[in-house]
């Protein structure tokens, strides 16, 4: 497989403090506006930090259902089909190693073209995941919660 050695983008667009989950799914509709299929989001961050909540709102601004986005913490991948092209979301959340990853054949899929994909726990994959992937971190903060893009 050839792995993409185009650096990562810096998103333009206020990150830091997001104080509810309304505001975490308007952050992600935002993000979905500088986002195109080829793309791979990995979003960091504990068990509760709005990740999956970033998610529905960047895929409903995309065309999906937002009751359809839901962590794939089992199924390992979700496959949406947005009004222009579809999403993959993937949890590894539950995989032990990362040859599990390459044996499920989802590094072909994040290197698909057609499709913009985006990682929860992306950590155990940190080495396989294209040079161009985008990484968000989210954590707690006081009610609300906290996302950044770390310096590459
Ligand atoms: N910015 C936020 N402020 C307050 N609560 C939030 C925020 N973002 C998400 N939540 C809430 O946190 C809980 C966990 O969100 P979820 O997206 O499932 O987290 P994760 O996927 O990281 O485990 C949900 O109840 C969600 O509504
Ligand atoms: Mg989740």
């Amino acid at each position: 497989m050839t792995r993409s050695t185009v650096p990562a983008r810096r998103l333009r667009l206020p990150l830091g403090t997001v104080e509810s989950a309304a505001a975490m799914e308007a952050l992600g509709a935002g993000l979905a506006d500088q986002l195109q299929p080829g793309d791979v989001l990995a979003l960091s961050g504990d068990l509760g930090t709005g990740k999956t909540t970033l998610v529905r709102g960047l895929a409903a601004r995309l065309g999906v259902e937002p009751e359809a986005v839901a962590s794939p913490t089992f199924a390992l991948v979700h496959l949406y089909q947005g009004d222009v092209f579809s999403i993959l979301h993937a949890d590894f959340y539950r995989i032990d190693a990362p040859g599990e990853i390459e044996a499920a054949g989802i590094l072909e899929q994040l290197e698909d073209p057609e499709l913009l994909s985006i990682v929860e726990w992306p950590g155990i994959a940190c080495d396989l995941l294209p040079a161009h992937t985008i990484w968000l971190e989210l954590s707690m903060d006081g009610l609300g919660r906290r996302v950044v893009q770390p310096p590459a």
